[in-house]
């Protein structure tokens, strides 16, 4: 059987349970894709560091071009923008295939690493990066590629929503909600990232970018998070039945798109007010297909390595099929619109 060296970078809350299934289910996912993937490297910040799961000592260390180097296939895990964006074009630069769940990244510099990977043939995939288990990103770039999407909306961080929830059901304070959702993995490294809807509008220009073709940014995504939300809004709404929400829009709006994440309130009785815990769900509308909906588990490790290993799966297929990867369009057909216009 033909071996992939996986070079997995961070092994905190995600990482640690991609390494977990690759160490324990090698021989399932060897039949599944031909390949066998074999984890090369784990690069960290601490090697010492306790860890979520045990890892093999010796694969375990600080030199991430290394691990890098020595890699078929890089999942990137750690998050932030520098040094990960500068070791992301290092291994996409050298043709090496690179998934990632960073879409404070992909929000940032997308566009420079798409077009990193069209030039040198690698793939970049991010399945994880938006809505954590759901399958949203292959389905908007793949399923519905044929189509024409007007409108995309729903709650796309599990942080917020958890923290909502809590409020709305027990009565929790905000900050103890929040130091919950940290404890549970749902939460980034700096959860302000979270509470302020900069995470949630980072998904949206992902997503956005997908859905329309397009090149956006999160400099284009409206934003607002929960911060302003009090226990008294959370009960105010409860009582006149409804639920307050985190919502993340991308639609069309004349000759553009408005991107936008705001709490808002929605009826108790709507199947988004029913989006418990740190749950996912997204709204598609589409030309042709009409309304689709994706729900699902939306933060935490083991959700979140599902999608990671989705995408190491298909890398694995594709490299073991000499296929090269998808480039995002180049062009920004539609242009974001401000809020002053919608
Ligand atoms: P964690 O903070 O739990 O883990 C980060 C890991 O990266 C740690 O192992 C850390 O090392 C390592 N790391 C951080 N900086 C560096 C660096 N400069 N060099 C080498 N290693 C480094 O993050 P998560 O696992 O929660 O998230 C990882 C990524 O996945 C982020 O981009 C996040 O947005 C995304 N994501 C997270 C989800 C979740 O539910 N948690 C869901 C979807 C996506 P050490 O352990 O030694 O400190
Ligand atoms: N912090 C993110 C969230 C992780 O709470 O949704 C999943 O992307």
């Amino acid at each position: 059987t033909p071996v992939l060296r996986v070079g997995l970078l961070g092994a905190g809350t995600v990482g640690s349970q991609v390494a977990r299934v690759l160490l324990t289910q090698a021989d399932e996912l060897a039949q599944r894709t031909g390949v066998r993937l074999e984890l090369s490297g784990i690069a960290v910040r601490d090697v010492t560091a306790p860890r979520d799961v045990e890892l093999p000592r010796e694969l375990l260390t600080t030199d991430a071009d290394a691990v890098i180097d020595a890699a078929d296939v890089v999942v990137e895990l750690t998050g932030g923008i520098e040094p990960t964006r500068t070791r992301v074009l290092r291994a996409l630069n050298a043709g090496t295939s690179v998934i990632t769940g960073n879409k404070a990244l992909l929000a940032e510099s997308g566009r420079e690493l798409h077009d990193a990977a069209a030039a040198s043939g690698a793939q970049l995939s991010y399945e994880a990066a938006v809505a954590g288990a759901i399958p949203i990103v292959r389905p908007m770039r793949d399923s519905l590629a044929g189509d024409s999407v007007n409108r995309f909306l729903g709650i796309m961080n599990g942080t917020t929503n958890f923290i909502l929830d809590q409020m709305d059901s027990t009565g929790a304070a905000f900050d103890d909600a929040l130091a919950q959702a940290q404890e549970l993995g749902y939460a980034e490294a700096d959860p302000t990232a979270d509470v302020e809807g900069h995470d949630a509008a980072a998904k949206t220009a992902v997503l956005a970018s997908l859905a329309f073709h397009s090149s956006y940014t999160i400099a284009d995504v409206h934003c607002e998070g929960i911060t302003g939300v009090t226990a008294e809004d959370v009960a105010a709404a409860k009582e006149a039945g409804y639920v307050i929400k985190l919502l993340s829009v991308g639609e069309r709006c004349g000759d553009g798109v408005n991107l936008r994440v705001q709490p808002v309130m929605i009826p108790r009785e709507h199947v988004l007010g029913g989006v418990r815990g740190a749950y996912n769900a997204v709204f598609v509308e589409a030309e042709n297909a009409g309304s689709l909906m994706f729900y699902g588990q939306g933060a935490g490790g083991d959700p979140t390595a599902s999608a990671v290993l989705g995408d190491l799966v298909s890398a694995a297929r594709a490299i073991a099929l000499g296929a090269r990867g998808i480039p995002l369009e180049p062009y920004a057909a539609l242009p974001a619109v401000s809020m002053d216009d919608v």
